[in-house]
């Protein structure tokens, strides 16, 4: 679907509170749902977050349909719709339909942090909790060694209740030092992707993280390679947190089925970039994919869907404008 509206995603407060519990549910019964390749209906429960639904009643607010996953049966007045509308798409993803979705938080112009790597904070906290939400949906969460360099992150789920998921460290040249807490953090399983050229024989792990090794090839080989190494873990929900060398790479070979990009409304002027491509010579062999649009705090989020073309979905009447705020 694509939306010239932008909803607003309440990350706060009891209605966020409720709306989570019942993504996490739904989030952990897809695989097993998957399995059982039948249709099945859940009502919201206090302590579960869900529980199955004998029929059709009042207080069903999830479907699940085999083949395509959750369907949200909360009507647009209910304060948890558009948070569940947003990671209901990423809660159906399992082993039979993995999904790999990009984010970075961008300035108006287009950058992620300055030129010396700054970067924090582009977008403001709303959309740092929807990342933290965003990996505890997740499997996998991979970073490119620039971030890690730049941010020594911890890559957890700190800001909401949730899992953390195994955290990637995408470097095929290896140039990263061991100091980064990724490796000395022991917080949750790690995984330092580099290059075979760079791995000594018996070499196992860089501090606590266990090191899995990629074949050389051009930048989307190495990606590639990375998330069939993901999937043959049994991570189903990747999720590519940046920085924008990382996430383009993996745009650019074709292996993101989301890309959500949060602009912030801050002028960075010149940086680090966030999506750079190939160049294209004619305007109309850009991508224009189908989108949705969310409003978090002060920032707005485009939730694109990679593989649907904006033309192939309803477009807005022309010269028809919108006021989103
Ligand atoms: N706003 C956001 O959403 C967001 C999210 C994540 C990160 N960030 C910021 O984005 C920046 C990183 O993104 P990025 O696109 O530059 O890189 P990245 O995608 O994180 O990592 C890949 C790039 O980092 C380079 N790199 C490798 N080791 C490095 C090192 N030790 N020091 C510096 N660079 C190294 C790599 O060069 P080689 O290919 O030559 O190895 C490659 O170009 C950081 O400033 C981080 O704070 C912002």
């Amino acid at each position: 679907m694509s939306s010239q509206a932008a909803a607003s995603i309440p990350q706060h407060g009891s209605a966020a509170e409720f709306a989570w519990a019942l993504l996490r549910a739904a989030s952990s019964l897809a695989g097993q749902l998957d399995r059982g390749k039948a249709f099945a209906l859940f009502a919201a429960d206090a302590g579960e977050g869900l529980r199955r639904s004998p029929g059709e009643r009042a207080d069903v607010v999830l479907a699940w349909r085999p083949g395509s996953g959750w369907e949200s049966r909360l009507p647009l007045e209910d304060p948890r719709f558009e948070l569940v509308n947003l990671y209901l798409p990423i809660c159906s993803a399992t082993m039979a339909r993995p999904m790999t979705i990009g984010h970075l938080g961008q300035s108006l112009d287009g950058f992620i942090a300055t030129p010396s790597g700054d970067s924090q904070f582009v977008t403001g906290s709303d959309n740092i909790i929807h990342v933290h939400r965003m990996r505890a949906l997740s499997d996998a969460v991979i970073v490119g060694a620039g971030t890690v360099a730049a941010d020594d992150p911890q890559l957890t789920t700190r800001h909401v209740p949730g899992p953390s998921p195994l955290r990637v460290i995408f470097d095929p040249g290896r140039r990263l030092t061991t100091e980064f807490r990724v490796f000395t953090d022991r917080v949750g399983p790690a995984l330092y992707v580099c290059g075979r050229a760079h791995v000594a024989p018996g070499e196992t792990h860089i501090g606590a993280a266990k090191i899995a090794v990629i074949d050389g090839g051009d930048s989307g080989d190495e990606a590639a390679q990375t998330l069939r190494l993901l999937h043959g873990r049994g991570c189903a929900r990747v999720f590519v947190e940046g920085g924008g060398v990382t996430v383009s790479t993996f745009l650019e070979a074709n292996l993101l089925d989301r890309l959500q990009i949060a602009i912030a409304p801050v002028l960075i002027g010149n940086g680090r970039a966030a999506i750079r491509l190939a160049p294209q010579t004619r305007l109309q062999d850009c991508r224009r994919p189908s989108y949705r649009v969310f409003r978090m705090g002060g920032d707005v989020l485009f939730d694109c869907e990679l593989n649907v073309r904006a033309d192939a979905v309803e477009a807005p009447a022309p010269g028809t404008v919108h006021r989103i705020i």
